[in-house]
């Protein structure tokens, strides 16, 4: 008591001084004043510009530059990395988030690792989004934005941001790099997809902020992205730089919506995005490979700091998106686009290099932006003013969020506590809960649809695509055996099969009915080409092809069929001959003793009977025939 009680005199005496005589002051007092005016008078240039920017290590190599393995625990060489380069924080990635314990002592000892150098601690982020994308290996991974948005309940927007935020601030963590505000127009949208709330604008406009909200109201940093809108593109970013071509009227009365909607509700961080907007800026920069061209929203002074920050009043954090992604490098080189993206209004560059040991060339980009960023100072392409600018708004945003405040005390009641909230039993109702009440019925046969009813005789052919570590046919048994149900199965994977038009064919002679799961975004059989696995948005001969004649061949022997889209729901056009068609929104299945995401066990119980399907289609389907066409329009979702 009497302790903290001189601390807090001299914390207020120090703060009552300080606009008057800061340079009296060590770093130390201005950390502990929370003055950022006070701090920002304290750093270097160098400080200023690694404040600018979040490295990851979700791979090293320690000692030389061999075979990397995932980083789950601290290592001296990222320790001497961070400490320095003085960054102003470092994101996290599935590799670095096994397991509740080992994450909250990975993050202290990051924040640990920094303050060996740097008094200001870091921002702790990642990308817990929900659904496809969540990166912690135990905590709830909830059905996902568009699964939301089918089961038209906002509070359950507030609550996945809510039970998102309770376990990431649990564990240290102090930014989410989630909601995604994202408009998904495009049905060939190979990277947003599920992760958008829908196609229509208020709909996103309103669970993103519902969404935000419950981030806040633990005291979670949220990032709406990806600024302008991601959503009406069919290329994906990782590999492509692509442009979306919409009228600037169109664009400000859909795409930006969201964002104005999260903006004027008091959102701190805006995530950009790699993608071309030329009708808000079409100024042009030489690219690598030769020409001009388009400079991309994160590279555009036009788009984030005349649109965002002049006219749509932004006045918190804009952060890119990743710059190593091949978008960004092909074009502009890593050195050059972080120079770049300073300049164009960014305000920290995540990853500008991902260095995986510490004689790693790409050491060397970090010490090159420092020394780009300073040249362009001098040579007033940027200047001090906006480089001070920057840095009170990410230092202003540690101070709100009480960073600035930042306290590794504690950590083994730290770490009973994550290890309670943490995929706790509630937030699993909540999952279950959404999940249930996602599940869209797109059309289902009166008589022999749901529910399919399981007695001594019945024999459940289970068709699943199995992508990757995601085992779907496991996740159908196990949900039979939580619901105590016991049914004799035979399991179909898909994927890994060459096609043929027979295959599958005697899994079905055997059963008395088939569960068959569909994963891809595509409408249209004709277009199958390419990997399932690295893309789905354009996918192989199994996407359309598989289902569609698993499905009439499952007809012509009179056995019932129950096809559940496990992604985007765009291709459930092309099933109109199954007995039952449901949208789950939700394709990761059963790993390692763990149920990933709940979207198949809540088709499952629809498809039994034990719950009533609610949802409503999200999204417009067109018609695989013709595409101008809607097949089941937004709000579609029959009810038994
Ligand atoms: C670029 O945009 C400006 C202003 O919107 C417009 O006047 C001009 O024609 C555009 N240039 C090109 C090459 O599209
Ligand atoms: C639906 O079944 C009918 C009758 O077998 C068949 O002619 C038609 O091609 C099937 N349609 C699709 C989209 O599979």
């Amino acid at each position: 008591m009497k302790i903290s009680g001189i601390i807090s005199v001299t914390v207020s005496l120090l703060a009552a001084s300080i606009a008057q005589t800061p340079d009296d002051y060590v770093m130390d007092d201005c950390i502990k004043c929370q003055s950022v005016k006070c701090i920002l008078s304290k750093m270097t240039v160098e400080e200023k510009i690694t404040q600018k920017m979040i490295p990851e290590f979700r791979s090293w190599s320690v000692g030389s530059c061999g075979a990397t393995s995932s980083v789950t625990v601290m290592n001296s060489e990222i320790a001497s990395f961070l400490a320095k380069y003085k960054f102003g924080g470092a994101i996290l990635f599935a590799p670095n988030t096994p397991q509740t314990q080992q994450t909250l002592v990975l993050v202290d000892d990051i924040q640990q690792a920094n303050l060996q150098t740097n008094k200001i601690p870091l921002l702790i982020t990642i990308d817990q989004e929900g659904g496809a994308v969540t990166r912690l290996g135990q905590g709830t991974m909830l059905p996902g934005n568009m699964a939301v948005g089918a089961t038209r309940n906002p509070n359950y927007a507030f609550q996945t941001g809510q039970v998102i935020g309770e376990e990431l601030s649990a564990l240290g963590i102090n930014t989410d790099h989630s909601p995604d505000a994202d408009i998904n127009t495009n049905p060939l949208n190979p990277v947003i997809n599920v992760r958008s709330f829908g196609s229509d604008t208020s709909l996103v406009a309103e669970y993103a902020t519902q969404y935000y909200k419950g981030l806040a109201s633990k005291n979670i940093i949220a990032t709406a992205k990806h600024f302008p809108g991601h959503g009406d593109t069919s290329a994906d970013t990782h590999v492509l730089l692509p442009a979306a071509t919409r009228s600037r009227e169109y664009v400000y009365t859909h795409e930006l919506v969201p964002f104005q909607s999260l903006i004027d509700n008091g959102i701190d961080m805006i995530m950009t995005a790699h993608i071309q907007y030329p009708s808000l800026d079409n100024t042009t920069l030489p690219s690598l490979t030769g020409g001009e061209i388009i400079a991309p929203a994160t590279l555009s002074k036009v788009i984030l700091t005349d649109i965002l920050r002049g006219e749509m009043g932004f006045q918190g954090v804009v952060i890119s998106d990743a710059m190593g992604m091949d978008a960004i490098i092909t074009n502009f080189g890593r050195v050059d686009a972080s120079r770049k993206a300073f300049i164009a209004g960014i305000d920290i560059c995540l990853m500008p290099a991902i260095p995986t040991c510490l004689a790693d060339p790409l050491m060397a980009v970090f010490d090159q932006i420092i020394a780009g960023v300073k040249q362009d100072i001098a040579d007033g392409t940027y200047t001090m003013e906006e480089l001070d600018a920057s840095v009170t708004r990410i230092l202003n945003l540690k101070k709100k969020y009480g960073i600035l405040a930042y306290d590794g005390s504690n950590q083994a009641a730290r770490i009973a506590n994550a290890l309670s909230v943490v995929g706790s039993a509630d937030h699993k109702a909540i999952e279950t809960q959404m999940a249930n009440d996602a599940i869209t019925l797109i059309n289902n046969d009166p008589v022999r649809g749901i529910p399919l009813n399981i007695d001594a005789n019945t024999k459940i052919a289970i068709l699943m695509p199995q992508i990757g570590n995601e085992q779907q046919i496991a996740s159908v048994t196990k949900t039979f055996t939580d619901l105590g149900i016991t049914v004799s199965t035979i399991p179909f994977s898909y994927l890994n099969t060459q096609f043929s038009a027979t295959a599958g064919q005697a899994q079905i002679d055997q059963a008395t009915h088939v569960i068959l799961g569909s994963q891809t975004n595509v409408n249209n059989p004709e277009v199958d080409g390419g990997s399932i696995t690295t893309n789905p948005g354009t996918t192989n001969g199994w996407a359309t092809t598989f289902p569609i004649s698993a499905i009439n061949y499952a007809n012509s022997k009179n056995k019932p069929i129950f096809t559940i889209s496990l992604r985007s729901p765009y291709e459930v056009a092309n099933f109109v001959n199954s007995t039952t068609t449901l949208a789950a929104y939700g394709f990761k299945g059963y790993n390692s003793g763990v149920m990933m995401e709940p979207n198949i066990p809540a088709a499952i119980r629809v498809i039994l009977g034990k719950v009533k399907p609610v949802g409503k289609l999200p999204v417009d389907i067109y018609s695989p025939v013709d595409k101008t066409t809607i097949a089941y329009p937004f709000g579609h979702g029959l009810t038994l």
